[in-house]
């Protein structure tokens, strides 16, 4: 989590550091800082809150170094107050820092031993009491780096800037994504620190990523890297464009909504991807890292909305491919220390490519000999990079911190795994492959059916907004759906809600059912329909308030009053995808209705980088 940026500009850099801050924001928005070097001294900005607070400080007290870092927060170790706010500094260092110091409480107190008093109750402040520390003893800013590092324990991407040193920055990697950027054009003879491509967007599209262990010394003649062991080492630079106007909101008011709006495009982009549409056959552009046809078993890891599409998978992979999946969260994964047969196949799911529990999942994967293969939206995600093979999702930057098209794109691309599993172990014929990528062609135009039953859904949603809990109920791959409902409508309208598999109903959650409590029901016409109706029954029997989401005949067939939001018939395989529309629309329009920031919910950050 948290978002940095290190410029070393050919003018004043404030503007350029809050605007790559505002690109960064879906990393933490807690709080936000920079620091730039005002007549060779140091100067600190920090503000609680969003980062307008930031701006409308700068508007009152504006800096105009030439260099300088910044830093947007997702608070770990401390209140979101402006004292815990980054840059941290101490003697004549500054510090922005994403990720944990996880011995920080043992530094700390070694440092307040030997005289150290600290601002702050963050984990960062340590590293620039050690880095001032070895200052203000003669070390050079390089060596007083590279003396510290080694002290620190736990993930971090940090960014130094130094009191009297224009023309220097320094950035550090260990297990939280740190880039350089090369200033080109109009802004050659720059260079710059950030996050990820994202930040330094509009600056530069010339990167050069750092790996494990790596540090860097930029000055504006161009960077020097060096290896955890203090070896110079050169880093690939590459091109890794990202279109500014994709971080437009266009007419719509909040990214949620424009990218929920954009998964008929999406959807279809990524579809077409991996599927060969003349032919109607699943083709992948890639290959397989092991054997399909003997492929003894599949472990899927994933975190929050991510781990609900692998759920969603599981189902898929073992219908119709017979493929047996073992299926866990990654930070519980992570931990649980499982037995990996050797040669065996770890499929991660994520949208950032960056998150902590998944990324450890990966790794601990590799180390029991699996290969790996990772879905991800971000192509020059850490992911990304340590994968066998990555497949990516094509939705494009989202920007909103919940989930959506990153969601249904990560469907449609497992649903194509799935078929390709499926082929090459022999469970389906040409004939069947065809019918099912059919089905999978005409989701695109299902979903854009599904969005226009959005003014029901924001009427319906006025309803919602008076609950205090919510309960959604599914089965089969509408059950994963149920739980993604639930994290949903949690996240952004901190209505609390539960999803619950509807066969479970009976085993303990009925007992809240009354009629206060809206049951939302996914109940698409498939191989479990009727027992799904069946579960509805037993709500309404206990006056609970039922919202169906089916096909228009349902209400009928259910014969007892219910809200139902009619989604167009479709073929029961991939529903997955289209039932999430509505789920979606409603937890947005539930949020706004109740006056809250839909696209960065309180405590929540859209790229996860702490465990
Ligand atoms: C919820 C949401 C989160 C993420 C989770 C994993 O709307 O967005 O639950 O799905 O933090 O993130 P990624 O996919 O980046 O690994």
């Amino acid at each position: 989590m948290c978002g940095i940026v290190g410029i070393l500009g050919n003018g004043p850099v404030a503007g350029l550091l809050v605007e790559a801050l505002g690109r960064l924001e879906y990393r933490g928005y807690d709080s936000a800082g920079i620091a730039t070097l005002e007549g060779g001294k140091l100067v600190r900005r920090r503000a609680a809150g969003k980062l307008k607070n930031l701006e409308a400080l700068l508007a009152a007290e504006p800096l105009y170094g030439h260099s300088g870092v910044g830093h947007t927060r997702w608070a770990t170790h401390g209140k979101p107050t402006a004292e815990n706010a980054h840059p941290h500094r101490n003697g004549k260092v500054a510090v922005v820092h994403n990720g944990i110091i996880e011995n920080f409480r043992a530094l700390r107190e070694e440092l307040k031993a030997r005289g150290h008093a600290f601002e702050s109750e963050t984990d960062t402040e340590v590293v620039a009491h050690l880095v001032g520390e070895a200052l203000a003893q003669g070390l050079s800013p390089l060596e007083a780096v590279a003396e510290s590092l080694p002290k620190l324990k736990g993930a971090f991407a940090l960014a130094f800037l130094f009191e009297g040193e224009d023309d220097l920055l320094i950035g550090a990697r260990a297990g939280a994504p740190l880039a350089i950027g090369f200033g080109i054009g109009a802004r050659d003879g720059e260079i710059y620190l950030g996050s990820d491509a994202i930040a330094l967007a509009p600056l530069t599209d010339q990167l050069a990523y750092l790996e494990e262990g790596d540090y860097a010394v930029l000055t504006r003649q161009g960077a020097k890297i060096f290896d955890a062991a203090n070896l110079p080492v050169e880093r690939k630079r590459v091109s890794a464009p990202v279109s500014a106007f994709l971080f437009d909101k266009g007419n719509y008011r909040h990214f949620m909504a424009k990218e929920i709006h954009e998964q008929p495009e999406v959807v279809g982009r990524t579809l077409s991807h991996f599927l060969d549409l003349s032919t109607g056959t699943v083709s992948l552009p890639f290959e397989l890292p092991v054997d399909a046809a003997t492929l003894p078993r599949l472990t899927i890891s994933a975190c929050g909305t991510a781990f609900m599409a692998g759920l969603v998978a599981s189902y898929w992979f073992e219908r119709i491919a017979r493929l047996p999946v073992e299926i866990e969260v990654a930070s519980e994964f992570r931990y649980r220390e499982p037995p990996m047969e050797k040669g065996g196949l770890m499929l991660l799911i994520s949208q950032s490519g960056e998150t902590a529990d998944t990324l450890a999942s990966l790794r601990y994967a590799k180390a029991q000999g699996q290969k790996i293969l990772s879905i991800v939206n971000v192509p020059t995600s850490t992911m990304a990079r340590e994968s066998d093979v990555a497949a990516l999702t094509l939705a494009g930057p989202e920007i909103g911190v919940a989930s959506t098209k990153a969601f249904t794109c990560q469907l449609a691309l497992l649903a194509c795994l799935a078929l390709a599993f499926a082929k090459a172990r022999g469970t389906i014929d040409a004939k069947e492959e065809a019918r099912l990528v059919a089905e999978l062609t005409a989701v695109p135009g299902l979903i854009a059916e599904a969005l226009k039953r959005e003014p029901q859904v924001e009427l319906l949603a006025r309803d919602l907004s008076k609950a205090r809990d919510v309960l959604y109920l599914g089965r089969g791959t509408s059950y994963p759906l149920a739980l993604e409902g639930a994290l949903k409508l949690k996240e952004i309208s901190y209505i609390h809600a539960e999803g619950y598999a509807a066969g479970e109903l009976k085993h303990g959650p009925i007992a809240l059912v009354d009629s206060d409590l809206p049951v939302i029901v996914l109940a698409p016409r498939d191989h479990v329909f009727e027992k799904t109706l069946s579960n509805v029954q037993e709500v309404a029997a206990r006056n609970g308030r039922i919202i169906l989401i089916s096909e228009p005949e349902a209400a009928h067939e259910l014969g007892v009053p219910a809200e139902v939001i009619a989604l167009p018939k479709m073929a029961p395989d991939f529903s997955a995808l289209v039932y999430a529309v509505p789920v979606q629309l409603l937890a947005y329009h539930t949020a706004v209705f109740m006056g809250k920031d839909a696209d960065q919910p309180r405590n929540l950050a859209k790229s996860v980088t702490v465990e």
